[in-house]
């Protein structure tokens, strides 16, 4: 396998017996999850989905990619939550953060209706000047204000460049929503632009390996058949033992409630190159709008390290003992660079430089340094050991926290699978932007407006 837990720096914090003590709730949990009994189980569609998906559907994907690949100078991606992020944290991961300005094969890639900023689409219009665009818009519900506002403005703009003509239009716009409802299906219906869809039994923030992660991914020259195979591989693989002590995602869900019922309220994702600060995005809300609810949680953060250690390190290091941290060691990056020597030495590296340490070395021993560092100072590390930056094993990491995100919420007593409390803010813009309604109405009449 790609992915292995260590747990070398939880000795002072968890004991053996701590975790065979979770032995029974991860059973209980474990077993909801591979029966479909446990609560929001009609949300269980991405447990089966690394080995049973829609094949004609993945060859669409992969045609549709290869056009777009061909026909495309600019590509966007209009989706918020778990309609992009991890798209965009697999192409991070797999490719680079720096990929617009290092491909030279493929069109650049553009992300919209993540936010509400003007500039920012504006921006993004003005990048799209003398550029053919392709958009692919996505969202689940179909109703979503941020994608639904972009996609409008994003439309118009495709629909001139095209010179209004329906069938060079159709090349350039796709659509990824459900089935059989919503808005977004309707006008993708009436417009008649490719669709892919967000399967019924499977929520945003679980569905980076459905259509909604796949194009994307897929036009930005990854191998999704890899993908694939590493998530059905650690499926394999994590169905092998129940056992907490062997079976490393249900022991990182047991450590994780273990050290929650010891006071700990943050969970800290940590990577140890830029290339992990989407995927730490993905974690983020994979865990946050998945155990977040019922005045339950740990609150999952992130820090990309070691950038973060000349910020954040400070107040983990010494502040508040609420705190762990989850560190994901990528072992090669596929690429390293030397030191040279310098015969001044003023800045004193040469005691590096002429040992042949290399600048990948120089980062391993720091996240070794910071482990030991930050244990001491009272801070559980957790620390999850990845091959490569690989489509395989990203497709392996991306079940591998799924499942343990599901089994980690049913074992803290919630449903992994909604997400109540994102309708809060939503029904109070609907009301002050004066959308009809008694529901609206009412919270105008509440808010005095
Ligand atoms: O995980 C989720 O369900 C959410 O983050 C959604 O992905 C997000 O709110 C976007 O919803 P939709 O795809 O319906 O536009």
């Amino acid at each position: 396998m790609s992915i292995r837990l260590n747990t070398k720096y939880l000795d002072k914090f968890i004991t053996e017996e701590e975790l065979r003590s979770m032995q029974g709730q991860v059973s209980d949990a474990a077993a909801k999850v591979e029966n479909g009994t446990g609560l929001g189980a009609d949300h269980l569609g991405w447990y089966t989905l690394p080995v049973d998906y829609d094949k004609d559907e993945f060859a669409r994907i992969k045609a549709a990619a290869k056009r777009i690949r061909e026909n495309t100078d600019v590509f966007i991606i209009i989706g918020i939550g778990g309609s992009y992020l991890g798209a965009r944290a697999a192409i991070e991961f797999i490719k680079t953060p720096n990929y617009n300005a290092l491909t030279k094969d493929s069109p650049q890639i553009y992300y919209a209706g993540n936010n509400m900023s003007a500039s920012a689409l504006g921006e993004l219009i003005a990048l799209c000047e003398g550029k053919r665009v392709t958009l692919d818009v996505v969202s689940k519900s179909g109703t979503t204000t941020e994608p639904g506002i972009a996609f409008r403005v994003l439309r118009a703009l495709v629909e001139k460049q095209n010179g209004g003509d329906a069938e060079k239009i159709k090349e350039h716009i796709y659509v990824t929503t459900d089935k059989a409802k919503g808005a977004l299906k309707t006008l993708a219906d009436a417009k008649g632009y490719e669709e892919f869809v967000v399967p019924d039994d499977i929520g945003g923030r679980y569905s980076v390996l459905s259509a909604v992660g796949l194009l994307p991914i897929a036009v930005a020259g990854c191998d999704i058949d890899e993908l694939m195979r590493g998530a059905a591989d650690m499926k394999a693989e994590l169905a092998k033992s129940g056992c907490v002590l062997e079976n490393d995602c249900y022991k990182y869900a047991a450590i994780r409630n273990i050290l929650y019922s010891k006071g700990k309220a943050l969970e800290i994702f940590v990577g140890f190159d830029p290339a992990m600060t989407m995927t730490a995005e993905w974690w983020k809300q994979l865990y946050g709008e998945s155990e977040g609810k019922n005045g339950k949680g740990l609150f999952p953060t992130s820090v990309i390290d070691t950038t973060d250690l000349h910020s954040l390190g400070q107040i983990i290091q010494q502040g508040r003992r609420i705190m762990f941290e989850t560190f994901c060691d990528v072992k090669s990056c596929g690429c390293d660079i030397s030191i040279p020597t310098d015969s001044d030495n003023l800045d004193q590296l040469n005691y590096i430089a002429d040992k042949g340490i290399t600048v990948s070395r120089v980062n391993s021993v720091a996240m070794e340094a910071t482990c030991i560092a930050h244990t001491d100072g009272g801070v559980p590390c957790v620390l999850i050991e990845l091959e490569d930056r690989s489509e395989y094993t990203f497709g392996q990491f991306v079940f591998f926290f799924e499942l343990a995100c599901a089994v980690s919420g049913y074992i803290l007593g919630v449903n992994p699978f909604d997400q109540p409390g994102v309708e809060g803010y939503k029904k109070n813009m609907f009301a002050l932007l004066g959308k009809e309604g008694a529901e609206y109405d009412a919270i105008r009449a509440k808010l005095g407006k």
